[in-house]
C-alpha cells in the first residue's frame, strides 16, 4: 500500500513557511509516499517562482502543481522549462510554455502520474476540455504510471464532481483546488477514485481565502480597487490522504488538516 498526501493551493510566505517546516516531520509520521503541492498562490500570493518551486522540492514536496495564476509572477514563462517536478495546467493551449504532467517515481519504484486541467465553468484562460484532456493524458501514457491524481483546478463544484464520476475506475484520485476552502466530501467512488471537491489551501485561514479581512471585505463593500495583502494568523495545511493499492486505485482517502495551534 501507498501513502499519497496532496495539498490545496500554498498562499504566500505563510503558508511555505510552515510546509517547509512541517513536511519532513508528517512525511515521518504519516509514512507518505508522495507529497503534491499546488502552489499557484504560493509567491505573494499570485504565482510562483523557479526558486520558491525549488524550496518546496527541497522541503520535500514530489511535485509542484499550478492553476489559473500559473503565469502571475514576471518571468515565470521562461522560467517554467527549467523548473523541475513541476507541471502547468495541462489543458492550457499546447504553445504555452511547460509540461502539461509529470510522473514521479517512488523511493521502491512506483510511478505516480499527475496532472492537473482547469476548469471551464467561471474561469477566465483559455483552455480546452478537461474531460477530453484528462481521457487523452490518461490513455497516451497508459504503461507509463502506476497511479494517476487529476487535479481538477475550477470554481464550480459541479464541474470538479462531474469529472470524479467520469475518471472514475481509471485514476486513482480526482481532487479539486482553486475555491481555497476544503470541502467535507472526501471518499473513494465505486470503481476505487478517491475524490474530494476541493482540497483546501495551505496558508493563513484568518483571512478571506488567504487574504487580509478588510481591505477583500471593503472591495465588496464598495467595489473600489486596493491592495489585498495575504493574511497571517491561523496558518493550516488542508489536502486529501489517500491510500493506494497494488490494483493503481484508492482503498482509502480522508480530509488532511494540520493546525498550528495544534501542531
Ligand atoms: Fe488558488
Ligand atoms: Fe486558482
Amino acid at each position: 500500500m501507498k501513502q499519497l498526501l496532496f495539498l490545496g493551493d500554498i498562499v504566500g510566505a505563510p503558508g511555505r513557511n510552515v510546509l517547509q517546516r512541517e513536511l519532513g516531520a508528517l512525511r515521518e509520521s504519516l509514512g507518505l509516499d508522495w507529497v503534491v503541492v499546488n502552489g499557484e498562490n504560493s509567491a505573494g500570493g499570485s504565482g510562483i517562482t523557479r526558486s520558491i518551486a525549488a524550496d518546496l522540492t527541497r522541503a520535500g514536496v514530489d511535485v509542484v502543481t499550478l492553476g489559473d495564476h500559473t503565469w502571475d509572477q514576471r518571468g515565470f514563462d521562461s522560467d517554467i522549462t527549467a523548473t523541475p517536478k513541476l507541471c502547468r495546467p495541462a489543458n492550457l493551449p499546447k504553445q504555452c510554455p511547460g509540461e502539461p504532467w509529470f510522473i514521479s517515481t517512488s523511493a521502491d519504484g512506483a510511478r505516480l502520474l499527475v496532472f492537473t486541467v482547469l476548469g471551464r465553468q467561471f474561469m477566465t484562460p483559455k483552455t480546452d476540455c478537461p474531460f477530453e484532456t484528462s481521457d487523452r493524458i490518461l490513455r497516451d501514457l497508459q504503461g507509463q504510471y502506476d497511479y494517476a491524481l487529476v487535479e481538477i483546478h475550477a470554481e464550480a463544484t459541479s464541474e470538479k464532481v462531474a469529472l470524479g464520476w467520469y475518471l472514475d475506475g481509471r485514476a486513482s484520485l480526482v481532487v479539486g483546488t482553486h475555491t481555497h476552502v476544503a470541502t467535507a466530501d472526501t471518499r473513494v467512488l465505486p470503481r476505487g477514485t478517491a475524490y474530494q471537491t476541493d482540497a483546501g489551501m495551505c496558508g493563513p485561514h484568518e483571512g478571506i481565502i488567504g487574504r487580509e479581512i478588510a481591505p477583500v471585505l471593503g472591495r465588496f463593500l464598495d467595489g473600489m480597487p486596493r491592495r489585498l495583502p495575504v493574511a497571517e494568523g491561523d496558518v493550516r495545511l488542508n489536502g486529501c490522504l489517500v491510500q493506494l493499492g497494488e490494483d493503481g486505485l484508492a482503498c482509502g482517502a480522508n480530509r488532511f488538516e494540520w493546525c498550528e495551534q495544534e501542531g
